[in-house]
């Protein structure tokens, strides 16, 4: 049997959700608090990524001006590496920019690799470095950026003959 899967907007009744997944795939996770503050700020746009009833990943930030603040990004760790993470980023990056947004920042910790691979793979570009900006473990940020709308992404080339 085969289940559904889709990004939908998650509700704030919803955090209790994100904060398992948050709990299981981050070193340093968020608190109840900080995710509960994050998604009733007015300007906040979150998605759920549901697998029938199941939520298994999540993105969230907040709109500033025509700047999108990509707070989280996280997919269940057994659905990763199956191009979830990327459906979500595309979602979010789309609804910033029908939103008006010119633009997209986050920061990543400096040995996130996946993470540095797949906003790679969407065009972010390195603005900088925030220095111990992380806790537990103690660690840099890069500062990235990309502008909106988004660039579809590369196709692979077809060579016929
Ligand atoms: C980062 C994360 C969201 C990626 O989600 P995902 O569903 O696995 O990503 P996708 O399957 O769409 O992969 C897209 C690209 O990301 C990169 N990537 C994903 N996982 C990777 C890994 N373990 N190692 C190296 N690159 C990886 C690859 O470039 C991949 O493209 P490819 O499959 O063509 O090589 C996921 O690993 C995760 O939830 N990590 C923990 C939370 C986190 O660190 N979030 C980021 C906070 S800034």
């Amino acid at each position: 049997m085969t289940t559904t899967a889709g990004v939908l907007n998650l509700s704030s009744a919803e955090i209790q959700r994100v904060l398992e997944i948050e709990e299981r795939t981050f070193p340093h996770p968020w608190t109840l608090a900080d995710l509960e503050w994050l998604s009733q700020e007015k300007q906040s746009l979150k998605l759920g990524l549901w697998q029938g009833e199941n939520l298994v990943g999540y993105v969230i930030g907040t709109i500033e001006e025509s700047v999108f603040h990509l707070a989280n990004l996280a997919v269940d760790v057994p659905c990763q590496r199956q191009g979830w993470g990327s459906r979500l980023l595309r979602t979010v990056l789309d609804r910033a920019t029908e939103l008006k947004c010119r633009s997209c920042r986050l920061e990543v910790r400096h040995s996130n690799m996946a993470a540095l691979h797949l906003y790679q793979k969407f065009g972010f570009a390195v603005d900088g470095v925030r220095r111990r900006f992380y806790t537990k473990p103690v660690e840099d940020a890069w500062l990235l950026s990309r502008p909106l709308p988004a660039e579809p992404e590369p196709q692979p080339i077809v060579v016929y003959g």
